[in-house]
């Protein structure tokens, strides 16, 4: 699918603008703090109705104005879309998907695929396994809505659940409440980790072969799930039991502390944890990688590939390995940032001066 055109009002540091894309290769050029990130970040924002780089919708709104607006308009294999979100101040969204507004945001998901990679994004190996899940979050919910319903779902039970254990009552009417939580949240759990095995399944393949090819090296890259439930047998069974082993803990922490919440990557290099061992270049080749690797599965569960949002990231690798990068993309519409274009693949250049297409 490509993004054909990208409307922006109040938006960031756009005030009105409307800029056309190229199906192939798009680069935004300019100097720092001009609005590169911005237009990224509002393509982005249809995808996943939130921001990659903030949780305060308020933020992307121009300053001194009361709301921001964009829309899309997306050309797919079979039909074409729109997407308009109006963000106001008091935080509120209105999403119309083909000029018809849509109450539930399951509904907004999978109409657009985006796939977005930044320096930052690095921190998918670093970091918590908050970034981690948040990335199979994310690919999983662009092409499955089934995913992000019972994602959603689970999230509620177990806000619902965590309400209960905070207030540290200890009747047995509270038992029998955590009982029934326990036992959706098994079975929601039991859909999701099914899910993201899966997907971790054939992420790895796919990540360890694009790996190898930007690494240009034999390392061997491979993706586990990493759960403290049982995969042995009924995995709803398992979590259920897990849960109410470790409820009376629970009640002293006041949250529930097993579950697919709490689960991780693990990302392994040449046998080592990555999250522990690897260097920066081999983190940085990595992360590339799967999110690479997401775009194919993209393609696998949907049939054509989502859009690719590269932030910051030739400055990031040699000329060499620019060039293998994109090179390995043709069939794909990128909308790539950088100061400095000078790689020898075609491209639509698009010049961005102080929130302007110039
Ligand atoms: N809500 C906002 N309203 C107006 N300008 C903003 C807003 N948020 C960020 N900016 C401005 O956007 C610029 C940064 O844009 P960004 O896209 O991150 O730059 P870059 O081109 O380096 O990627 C800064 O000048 C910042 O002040
Ligand atoms: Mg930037």
């Amino acid at each position: 699918m490509i993004v054909k055109s990208i409307q922006l009002k109040n938006f960031r540091n756009y005030k009105d603008q409307i800029l056309n894309l190229d199906p192939g290769l798009n680069v935004l050029v300019g100097d720092n703090a001009e609005g590169k990130t911005n237009m990224l970040e509002s393509i982005y924002f249809c995808a996943n109705f939130s921001s990659p780089r903030t949780t305060n919708d308020k933020e992307m709104i121009r300053f001194n104005q009361d709301h921001a607006i964009v829309k899309l308009v997306i050309k797919k294999k079979y039909r074409d879309n729109s997407i308009k979100i109006k963000i106001d101040s008091h935080k509120k969204k209105y999403v119309l998907v083909d000029d018809i507004p849509i109450n539930r945001v399951a509904e907004l998901m999978g109409v657009l695929g985006v796939v977005f990679f930044s320096p930052q994004e690095i921190k998918l190996i670093q970091e918590s396994p908050d970034d981690r899940r948040k990335f199979l979050n994310i690919a999983l919910s662009q092409q499955d809505k089934t995913y992000f319903r019972a994602l959603n779902d689970y999230r509620k039970i177990l806000a619902n659940k965590n309400n209960l254990l905070k207030k540290g009552l200890t009747t047995d009417q509270v038992d029998t409440m955590l009982d029934v939580y326990d036992a959706q949240l098994a079975k929601e759990g039991e859909f999701i980790i099914n899910k993201r095995m899966s997907f971790l399944n054939v992420l790895s393949n796919y990540s360890n072969r694009a790996n190898e090819k930007l690494s240009e090296s034999e390392e061997t890259l491979s993706l586990e799930y990493e759960t403290n439930i049982s995969l042995e047998g009924n995995i709803q069974t398992n979590l259920y039991d897990s849960l109410v082993k470790a409820r009376e803990k629970d009640k002293q922490l006041g949250y529930t502390s097993v579950g697919p919440h709490r689960d991780d990557i693990k990302i392994i290099l040449n046998g080592n944890d990555a999250r522990k061992f690897a260097s920066q270049g081999q983190q940085r080749s990595i992360t590339l990688a799967m999110k690479l690797a997401s775009l194919y599965i993209y393609r696998n569960e949907t049939g054509e590939f989502p859009v690719l949002l590269l932030d910051d990231v030739l400055s990031e690798l040699d000329l060499k390995r620019q060039k293998i990068l994109l090179d390995m993309l043709k069939d794909i519409q990128i909308i790539l940032t950088c100061t400095h274009y000078n790689i020898d693949v075609p491209a639509k250049i698009i010049n961005i001066k102080d929130g302007k297409v110039v």
